[in-house]
This record gives structure tokens, sequence and C-alpha cells, in this order.
């Protein structure tokens, strides 16, 4: 049995004000687009169609492998969209499911449902609707006696009591794929709107006898539908709360998950805290047993176990085990902190590494560098990895003590267990077990090792 979605995503998206297709526009981390896609799966067996037009080349360049894309030019309306893809789907497919890219919470399950309800339907298709006391603009299903659906009416066409009918047309719709090319091309133009509406495709069953089933969806939550920006923010809170319950029966704490803001795709261990106001984006995987929060921002990041991050801002770096952060660090790009470093406040690391044990407690700024293990970064420290032109590099050895305020012009290199004094503008190589000071630093003397390992 074959199944396929055709996907409507070429509409303007008026209502939306925005320069960026409706359907691009995100939803806890990815376009309303990608949600509609990654539910559709669950229910087919071969590669969406999306049906595009406003943006195209924009929702194309996104769809990529994903889907094959129809062009719809002009829009005459969501059937003359759905015709679109008979050129490609004739004969290929037994079922289509037609749904709108605009309704980016319905679940994988609920498309399943729908394919299932029209799989022991006789008629030719089934479709999705909801009970609910406000109607959002939808279109109202109007039943037969025998429960089979007579009609859709859209809003601006329904009668006072057709307004009041609070079972709606969700805008999922599952088709015997041979009837659905014959019925649309009997689909007349609105009067009214000059435009061909997938709606009216009921008529066209009713008139040749044909019962349409209703899959009555009890979650009204699910069928969001996004035509304005204030839909979008309570699409974005329904689905950030689903996120979050997911989270929380897998193990995670969330002190306020509705303060708690988590990309779709983010992974966290069990017996990990989330203190509130605080997100976590992209491609993040989080261990176990982390505290994190409150106020932090983390994107891109891999974080292991047992560490601590208070209030700081995290991108594209890698912490091992029993890392401690915060107040106020900030992460950027090539961080890799390993296990048992503590970052104090106001610190800055960018593509550096700062080995098993690193403290650095306050004011410091390390690019492009790589500190060795159990060395101590004195406040204030600062590499000048930037020359105007290129990126220096400056490596630290182990068990090194970087004196506060140091300098540490780049490139450079100081070895195991070499001193700064406080204030020193360090401009040469130091050696192991040396101590230099002053500006620019020279060697003072010769040092005995403390730290053993
Ligand atoms: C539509 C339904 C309505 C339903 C509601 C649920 C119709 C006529 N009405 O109304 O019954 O309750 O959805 O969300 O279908 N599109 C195209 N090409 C076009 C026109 C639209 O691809 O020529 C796409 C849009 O990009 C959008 C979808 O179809 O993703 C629905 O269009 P929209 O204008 O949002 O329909 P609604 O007014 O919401
Ligand atoms: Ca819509």
């Amino acid at each position: 049995m074959k199944v396929t979605a055709i996907l409507l995503a070429a509409g303007q998206g008026t209502r939306m004000k925005s320069d960026l297709p409706k359907v691009l526009h995100p939803l806890c981390g990815k376009p309303m687009l990608w949600h509609v896609l990654e539910a559709l799966q669950v229910a087919t067996t071969e590669k969406p169609v999306v049906i595009v037009g406003h943006g195209a080349p924009e929702v194309e360049k996104y769809v990529g492998d994903a889907a094959q894309c129809v062009l719809q030019e002009p829009q005459l309306g969501t059937a003359h969209a759905a015709m679109q893809a008979e050129a490609l789907l004739k004969g290929k497919t037994d079922y289509v499911i037609v749904t709108y890219a605009d309704m980016p919470l319905l679940r994988g399950e609920t498309f399943r449902q729908l394919l299932e309800t029209q799989r022991s339907n006789p008629g030719p298709f089934s479709l999705l609707t909801v009970i609910a006391d406000d109607p959002r603009g939808f279109g109202r299903i109007v039943r037969k006696a025998d429960g089979t659906v007579e009609a859709i009416v859209e809003e601006y066409v329904a009668t006072p009591e057709q307004r009041d009918i609070k079972e709606l047309n969700v805008g999922a719709y599952c088709f015997k794929a041979e009837w659905l090319w014959e019925a649309l091309q009997r689909i007349e133009k609105n009067p009214k709107k000059g435009e061909y509406y997938l709606t009216d495709i009921v008529e066209v069953a009713v008139k040749d006898h044909l019962p349409v089933q209703a899959v009555v969806h009890d979650d009204f939550i699910e069928t969001i539908g996004i035509n304005t920006r204030i839909h979008l923010s309570e699409a974005e809170a329904a689905l950030r709360m689903r996120i979050n319950r997911e989270h929380m029966l897998n193990g995670v704490s969330m002190m306020d998950p509705v303060s708690t803001y988590i990309d779709v795709g983010v992974k966290i261990g069990r017996d990990t805290t989330i203190l509130p106001n605080t997100d976590l984006h992209g491609n993040t995987t989080i261990g176990e047993r982390n505290v994190i929060g409150p106020n932090t921002i983390i994107r891109d990041t891999t974080i292991g176990n047992d560490c601590k991050i208070l209030a700081s801002v995290l991108e594209g770096a890698v912490l091992e085990d029993d890392v401690d952060m915060g107040p106020f660090a900030r992460l950027r790009k090539g961080a890799h902190l390993k296990s048992r470093v503590h970052m104090g406040n106001f610190g800055e690391v960018k593509d550096s590494t700062l080995h098993e044990g690193v403290k650095m407690g306050h004011f410091s700024y390390i690019g492009n560098a790589s500190i060795g293990a159990r060395t101590n970064i004195g406040a204030g420290t600062i590499t000048a990895n930037y020359d105007g032109e290129r990126k220096n590099p400056t490596e630290i050895g182990e068990d090194a003590f970087i004196g506060s305020d140091t300098m540490l012009v780049a490139p450079l290199k100081l070895g195991d267990g070499a001193r700064t004094g406080a204030g020193a503008v360090v401009t040469k190589n130091v050696p192991d077990d040396t101590l230099v000071v002053g500006m620019p630093a020279r060697a003072i003397r010769k040092l005995e090792r403390k730290t053993k390992r």
C-alpha cells in the first residue's frame, strides 16, 4: 500500500505581515514546515509533495531532498493547489493525505488514525475535525442525519446557525488517490472569492452519494493553525509544553516549565535539573545529573554529566564531566572544557581547550589557546590572540600559574609549571618551571614545582 502526502504551502500568509514565507517561520527551533513533514512521515510511505508558490525559491531551498516541490502559479485556492500534484502522483500511489503546512502541531499518530479511518471507509475520503468553543475562523462541519459529512462551510459564508456549529475542519484529508484527481476537476470556482476550495470536494462526494467520514479529534491544541503571529506564539507555547512534558516524563526536572525554552531535538539525560529562564537550542545534548540555569542560554553544545552551569551563555562548545561554570560565563564556538574545569564569572573562551581541572575564576579571555591540566588562570588574564591580521595560538603547559592581569601576547608557549607575575605582559616563550614578571616579561627565577600530579 502506497501513501503519499501533499502539503499545501503556496499561500502568501498575508496575515503574518512578513517577508519570510509563512511556512518557514520557526517553532521551537525548526520551521513550521519541518514539523508537518516530520509528522507526515509516520503515516506515509512515499516522499511527500510540497506545493510552493509565494517565496517558492526559499521554501524549495529549505525542503531540499526531503520532498518534491511543485510550483502553483498563480495561487487559485487549496483545491487548485492539490491539483498541481496530479502529474507527479497519478497512478503512483493508493492513498493521498492532503494537509496544510500551517498546521504544525498535528502529530504523526493523528495522520495515521486518519489513514486507518479511510482504509475502512467505503467512501472516497475521510477528514479530520475537532470540537471547539473557539472557532478561530475554521470551516464548520455540517453533518447528515446518518452522521456522515454533508458539507464544510467556510466562516464568511456560514449562516448564523452554521456559525454556532462546534465541529471544525482541521485541514487534513485522506483520499483514495484515483478518486481525488477526478473529483478535483469537478470543484467549481467559488463565486465570491474566485478560488477553488478543497473543502468543496465534500459536495462532489455527496452528489455521487458517497459517504465522507470524519475522525473527530479531541485535542484542540494539536489543531492550532497559524494565520497570524498571535497564533504562532500560541502554537509555540503549546509545543514547548509538549516538549517539556516529554523531558520530564524521561526523568528531567524543571522548576518552571513555562519559562524553560527547549528546541525540538535537544537531548537531556535523567536527573538533570533545568532551572527557570533557560533556553536550550539547536543541536544540543546534555548528560545526566547536571544543574542548568537559571538564566542560561545554550546552543549547539554538548555537555557531559554532573556539571553546574549558572547564568551563562554557551554556543558551539563541549563540556566534559563535573564542569562548574558561572555566573556570567561565556563559551563560544570551539570552546572545549574538559572534566573538573572551573570557570567563574566574566570569563570568555573560544576555540580553546581547557584541560582537566583548569581553574579560571574571574574576568578572563582565552582564545585560540590550549591550557594544560590543573593550570590556574588568574583574574584578568587575557590571550592577546589577534594581531590585526591573524589569530595566533597560545599554549600553556600543565600546573602553570598565570598571575592576575597577565597579557599573553600570542603566538606564545608557556611550559609546564611556568608562572607569571601580576600584570606581566608576556611576549616571549616561557620555559618549564620558570617565573616571568614585568613588561615585557623577563625570567627572574627557576622554580621548584609544588603541584604534583
Ligand atoms: C483552510 C480551510 C478551512 C480550515 C482551515 C484550517 C479551505 C478553503 N479552508 O482555511 O476550512 O478550517 O484551513 O486551518 O481550504 N494554499 C496554497 N495555495 C492556495 C491557497 C492556499 O498552497 O492557492 C495553502 C496555504 O499556504 C496554507 C493552506 O493552503 O498552508 C491553507 O490556506 P489558508 O489560506 O491558510 O486557509 P484557511 O483560511 O486557514
Ligand atoms: Ca490557515
